[in-house]
């Protein structure tokens, strides 16, 4: 069994000349992180003949040669498990002028051939300039906040629509016994597809969301208008980047990290105030968090992961670097990370359009 806690030097890994391959997930995380690595590292070793090795915490793993030896005995329960048995980190070796330099070091040292990055935008964006300093990489798309351009969906995402809507189940039940407006903050950065699916899968009575920015006046108008039908309670959700018309998003936290960006959080809260303001209806907050990321995948985002891990692994095999693997209409394939970083996929607003039918 693997020791997910010791932290190996190169040459503790290695134990054979195979050809080598090393995995590393950067960003937050996702649920189905370790089906991706334990498909990698099923066709990778028993198919190809590859020697594996995980990349401790994201490319922070790559600066600091940080590594741990992946075997097949390492693959045992890996397809439930949530979190990344790799670690993870939003360490960005481009904020240093010697990070890229030291990687190829490190990664020439340990004879990596080349590198499998699971992330997302941030990680991907890394993976596609270190190929401008010669590192091969494949890249597998991870964000539950699905906003990644060149791929219909990133695994994770699924997880954490169901998460949210067995929260908007139980937020029901409590909101009609006490006849409160409840508030549902769902993650999602500067995208709503988070709040846009659990809103439709939770029934929710109103979906609030970063591409259309909000009038209060108008949240206000909705909930009135199910009181009119005898609703005596109403259940929005947002998404932590939503803003009011003509405002800015709310943040939890100005620090910025490596990547540039701000800690979003709060509109639940704020949204929950002005609601007060104009009606005389008791609404409280739930900030659902981490809680969306956290614990074992769904049984789609362990078949995506998967397809994921292989399509990653055969991209190596086939020599597709600099590519990202992608889901286009239920089939697998690759994207150039080129065409895809510094893009995001905003929500189809022909979906917001569906949730809206059932608002008010
Ligand atoms: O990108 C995934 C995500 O969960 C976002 O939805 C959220 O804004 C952010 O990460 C939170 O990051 P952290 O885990 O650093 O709090």
């Amino acid at each position: 069994m693997l020791n997910s806690e010791k932290t190996l030097q190169w040459e503790e890994c290695r134990r054979t000349d195979q050809m080598t391959i090393g995995i590393l997930s950067g960003g937050g995380d996702a649920p189905g992180i370790n089906a991706v690595i334990r498909a990698i590292m099923r066709k990778g070793i028993q198919k190809y003949g590859y020697q594996i090795v995980g990349i401790k915490d994201g490319w922070a793993g790559l600066l600091e040669a940080r590594y741990m030896a992946l075997d097949l005995n390492a693959t045992q329960g890996l397809l439930s498990r949530g979190g990344s048995i790799l670690g993870t980190s939003r360490t960005n070796p481009f904020k240093s002028d010697t990070g890229p330099e030291k990687i190829m070091k490190n990664v020439n040292e340990a004879r990596i051939e080349a590198v499998i990055a699971i992330g997302g935008d941030d990680t991907l964006s890394v993976a596609e300039k270190m190929g401008k300093h010669g590192l091969k990489t494949v890249g597998v798309p991870k964000t539950i906040d699905n906003d990644l351009a060149g791929t219909d969906v990133t695994f994770g995402f699924n997880t954490a629509v169901s998460i949210a809507t067995d929260a908007l189940d139980r937020l029901h039940t409590t909101a009609e016994s006490h006849h409160r407006v409840i508030i549902l903050e769902v993650m999602g950065r500067y995208t709503g597809w988070i709040a846009l699916e659990a809103g439709i899968a939770g029934g929710a009575d109103v979906v609030l969301i970063p591409e259309k920015p909000f009038d209060i006046n108008e949240v206000c108008e909705l909930i009135k208008r199910r009181q009119e039908r005898g609703r005596n309670f109403s259940i929005i959700v947002v998404a932590e980047g939503a803003k009011p018309k003509g405002g800015v998003e709310i943040v939890y936290s100005e620090s910025l990290d490596e990547f540039g960006h701000i800690k979003l959080g709060g509109i639940g809260y704020y949204l929950g105030k002005e609601i007060e303001k104009y009606l005389p209806i008791e609404t409280r907050v739930v900030v659902l968090g981490h809680v969306q990321r956290g614990g074992t995948p769904t049984a789609y985002d362990r078949v995506l992961a998967t397809r994921y891990g292989i399509g990653a692994i055969d991209a190596v095999h086939q020599g597709k670097f600099g590519q990202m693997v992608a889901m286009r209409g239920n089939k697998i394939g690759t994207v150039p990370l080129k065409e895809v970083v510094g893009k995001r996929k905003t929500v189809d607003l022909d979906l917001y359009d569906i949730a809206s039918v059932f608002f008010g």
